[in-house]
């Protein structure tokens, strides 16, 4: 079983979330940034596996990312946006028929869902869901991840690879 964790990530929470679930599925598996993660790395995959962080309430958008761009110099935790997003990552995907799951890492109150936006496009694709839409949770802002959240990304990880079987 080929297993692929692509992430879009500016801060590191989400990419650090990612390394944890291929972790988990197993030597098997690689955790990718959406500019890695092309061409037969991903048409050979039997699960795919993406995720991004929750911006603005939803999967962050092209606006979004060009805001955070501008605003950088001023930002005091700058953001890393040399990846391509996650939206287009995936509206660019070929479509294909493997297992698909999809996370985010985001403030644990907020409205929205990134997950269920990467999972409703990977379904349109023709990709088949292997698990619900997973969020896992920062403590401020920008980060850090909350304590305990990667042991958990480890355990899905180890879920998916589990139901794969
Ligand atoms: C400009 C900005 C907007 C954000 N908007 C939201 C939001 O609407 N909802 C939320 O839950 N978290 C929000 N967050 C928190 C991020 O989702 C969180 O820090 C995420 O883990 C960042 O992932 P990354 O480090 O992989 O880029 C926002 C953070 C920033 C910097």
């Amino acid at each position: 079983m080929k297993a692929i964790v692509v992430y879009e990530s500016h801060w590191g929470n989400t990419a650090a979330i990612a390394r944890a679930i291929a972790e988990g599925i197993g030597p098997e598996a690689r955790a990718l940034s959406t500019a890695e993660a092309i061409g037969e790395t991903v048409a050979g995959a039997d699960l795919i596996v993406a995720g991004a962080p929750l911006l603005g309430f939803s999967l962050p958008t092209e606006s979004m990312l060009k805001g955070l761009a501008s605003n950088a110099g001023r930002d005091p935790t700058p953001p890393d946006l040399s990846q391509p997003s996650m939206r287009s990552w995936v509206d660019a995907l070929p479509a294909g028929n493997a297992r698909a799951a999809a996370f985010e890492t985001r403030i644990w109150w907020s409205p929205g869902s990134a997950a269920k936006s990467i999972l409703g496009k990977l379904e349109a694709a023709g990709y088949h869901t292997a698990a619900k839409p997973r969020r896992f949770v920062v403590k401020g802002k920008y980060g850090p991840l909350r304590e305990g959240e990667l042991a958990k990304a480890k355990t899905w990880g180890a879920e998916l690879a589990q139901a794969m079987k």
